[in-house]
């Protein structure tokens, strides 16, 4: 397998191989090393970007003048290594005051708490030319439904959207907001929980023009959706800003895998609709292809790089067969089979009216019910080009 290159835009967040892996039963198992460490290291590997939220860099309580020098430290070892820093993203769910959530906590001094920490990294993130601000809810949500008024809730994380996308706009800032749905964890239940919701709310924001979403294969995983069915979903509404690969099997806790570690038939065609796009053509993502893991609790130092490159070896091995799989001349002749080519025709003929569909004689439907469609064989072609 090909060493990834700049061209392959892979990046990862700085909380992914700097994750120390403490988790609620044990404590961290590996040591921390300074934010440019892992970015050097990252480039090493063949990274293009790296992503981090505001406190995987300066500590929460950082002074402006030590936030200045480790994040002009960071940007020297960027520009040093030729990496980008293409997301970043807030940290409103580690600190106690955020135990509530930010955007939604019931104390209003504490949202705009929030938003001054949100709005002050919308600012960094400007400054050091990322192109895309996730906002994961982590704590917006709750354990207990007698905790809040849920439909003032919906209204304050509408606001809390529309101020941060408004801010965003009256600075002129060449960013977009992207969504990250998650079910659960930390919350029992979190507000936005899946791509669906988060589409429906972005419909109903002022500045919804620039809010779109960042999706993560374990996260909808989690909901015993399918991933590639909710990346296709933003891309026909012209909302798939980013994205957050990782592994997941099944509906557990968020495992945070290795990319493809999880289901790898999902990702083996999330993938091909990356690499490949939709069969009868359609909007494309073009965004950086991001992971978002954590490397094993039982994985010291040198399973972190293990862990990160395997997330792009995977990538690329995916990348190859779904690339054979569509140029395989078996694979057209399948498709035409299962008239998916038909799928992309209107249904309703330029300008025919109700009458005209109303009057269509309805044909044989007994052959229309008995009609073959060959999907098994078609999903087996596949499976012959991932495994065979
Ligand atoms: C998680 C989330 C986070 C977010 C990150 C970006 O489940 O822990 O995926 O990793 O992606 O906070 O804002
Ligand atoms: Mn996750
Ligand atoms: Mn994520």
């Amino acid at each position: 397998m090909r060493k990834p290159t700049k061209e392959d835009k892979f990046s990862f967040g700085l909380w992914t191989v700097g994750w120390l892996a403490n988790d609620p039963f044990g404590v961290e198992t590996r040591p921390a090393l300074e934010p440019w460490e892992y970015t050097e290291k990252l480039a090493e590997l063949g990274a293009w970007g790296i992503t981090f939220h505001d406190n995987d860099v300066f500590p929460f309580d950082a002074s402006q003048a030590e936030r200045d020098r480790i994040i002009g430290r960071l940007r020297d070892a960027c520009e040093a290594n030729g990496i980008v820093v293409e997301m970043v993203t807030t940290n409103t769910f580690t600190h106690p005051i955020f135990k509530d959530g930010g955007l939604t906590n019931n104390d209003r001094a504490i949202r705009r708490f929030g938003l001054r920490k949100i709005l002050r990294n919308v600012d960094l993130a400007a400054e050091l030319g990322a192109t895309t601000f996730v906002m994961w809810g982590g704590r917006e949500g709750s354990e207990y439904d007698s905790s809040k008024d849920l439909n003032a809730a919906f209204d304050r994380y509408r606001e809390g959207l529309d101020t941060v996308a408004g801010y965003i706009k009256e600075q002129g800032y060449d960013l977009k907001i992207g969504l990250e749905p998650k079910p659960n964890e930390p919350r029992g239940d979190i507000f936005l929980p899946t791509v669906g919701h988060a589409l429906a709310l972005i419909a109903e924001l002022d500045h919804g023009d620039v809010v779109g979403l960042n999706p993560e294969v374990g996260h909808e995983q989690m909901a015993g959706l399918n991933y590639t069915h909710g990346l296709a979903q933003a891309l026909n509404a012209g909302k798939l800003f980013h994205i957050d690969l990782n592994g997941q099997s099944g509906i557990k806790y968020d495992q945070d895998k290795c990319f493809g570690h999880g289901d790898l038939a999902s990702a083996f065609f999330t993938v091909d609709l990356l690499v490949n796009g939709f069969p009868g053509g359609g909007p494309r993502y073009e965004g950086p292809i991001h992971f978002d893991y954590k490397p094993s609790r039982t994985e010291g130092m040198e399973g972190v790089w293990e862990s990160a490159a395997a997330n792009m070896e995977m990538y690329l091995m995916l990348a190859d067969k779904a690339r054979a799989f569509r140029a395989d001349p078996k694979t057209t002749e399948l498709m035409a089979a299962a008239s998916i080519p038909e799928l992309s025709e209107a249904t309703m003929a330029d300008g025919e009216s109700y009458a005209d569909l109303l009057a269509e004689d309805d044909g044989d439907v007994a052959a229309m019910a008995a009609r073959e469609y060959h999907f098994v064989e078609l999903y087996q072609h596949a499976m012959r080009h991932l495994i065979g």
